[in-house]
């Protein structure tokens, strides 16, 4: 079953010069996929999730998220389906420093109205699923970068979405968080069977998805594939980077 479909899709920014940050773009994630996108700085990373996540419109094409198409919703139909069915974490974690980490993760079921029984039993299974029971009672401002990822990424899915979008989760990170956040991801799409897109400039990150879409100056330039030796990915991600991408700096200047 297919939870993402975008067909022919096309993004224009206008100004004094226009920019065309995407280009007849067609890609398809299907249930339970683990896709990584790539690409230089600039190249239309964000700009592609922000079509899929609905935070801005396409100049031309189709997106449909689960059979339907967010773009022909109404104002109130698009916010509850951007609640019920999609997921976000950003690299700089977007968490409230008012709230602790509990109310923080449940925040969007207390937007849905649930009830505390059951905003309880859901804390209690995505605290176990990201390692951070012991923390959950913390200010944000009393935890580390990858502790705030986690609560982050256990707000994401809380409402179990059908589709987990993340946006250089890991650009804040060093090299351990990253892994453990990364880890987190992998045991979320295992074990929940929740479909991920990833942007990513980070190799290691990248290998832990099963396939990476490289896009270059708004197109997709290449597609690879993991096969069951995530080191044999990692060195086909740098192989694959090095030759698409011209210069290696770009993709490494989130981690310097
Ligand atoms: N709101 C906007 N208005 C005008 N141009 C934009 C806007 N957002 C992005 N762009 C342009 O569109 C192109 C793609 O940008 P985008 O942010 O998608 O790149 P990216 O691949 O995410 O880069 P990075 O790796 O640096 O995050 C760039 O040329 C950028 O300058
Ligand atoms: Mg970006």
């Amino acid at each position: 079953m297919d939870i993402l479909q975008v067909k022919a899709l096309n993004k224009v920014y206008p100004g004094k010069v226009a920019t065309h940050a995407l280009t007849d773009i067609h890609l398809t994630i299907q249930k339970g996929e683990f896709v990584g996108i790539m690409g230089p700085s600039g190249s239309g990373k964000t700009t592609l999730l922000n079509m899929v996540s609905t935070i801005d419109e396409p100049s031309s094409g189709e997106v449909s998220i689960n059979g339907s198409n967010p773009y022909r919703m109404k104002k109130n139909e698009l916010a509850l389906f951007r609640r019920r069915q999609l997921g976000f974490v950003f690299q700089d974690f977007n968490l409230l420093d008012t709230l602790t980490v509990a109310e923080n993760i449940v925040l969007p079921l207390t937007l849905d109205r649930k009830s505390l029984s059951e905003m309880e039993m859901k804390l209690k299974q995505v605290a176990e699923r990201l390692n951070i029971k012991d923390i959950l009672n913390k200010r944000t401002y009393e935890i580390s970068g990858g502790q705030r990822q986690r609560t982050a990424i256990a707000r994401a899915i809380i409402t179990s979405p059908s589709l987990l979008l993340a946006d250089e989760p890991t650009g804040s990170l060093d090299s351990n968080a990253s892994k453990v956040v990364m880890e987190s991801l992998e045991s979320i799409n295992e074990k929940e069977g929740t479909t991920l897109m990833l942007v990513t400039h980070d190799p290691l990150a990248a290998s832990y998805c099963h396939r990476i879409v490289f896009i270059k100056d708004g197109k997709l330039a290449a597609e690879i594939h993991r096969g069951d030796s995530r080191q044999t990915f990692f060195q086909k991600i740098i192989d694959t980077l090095s030759f698409w991408g011209g210069n290696m700096n770009e993709f490494s200047s989130v981690r310097v």
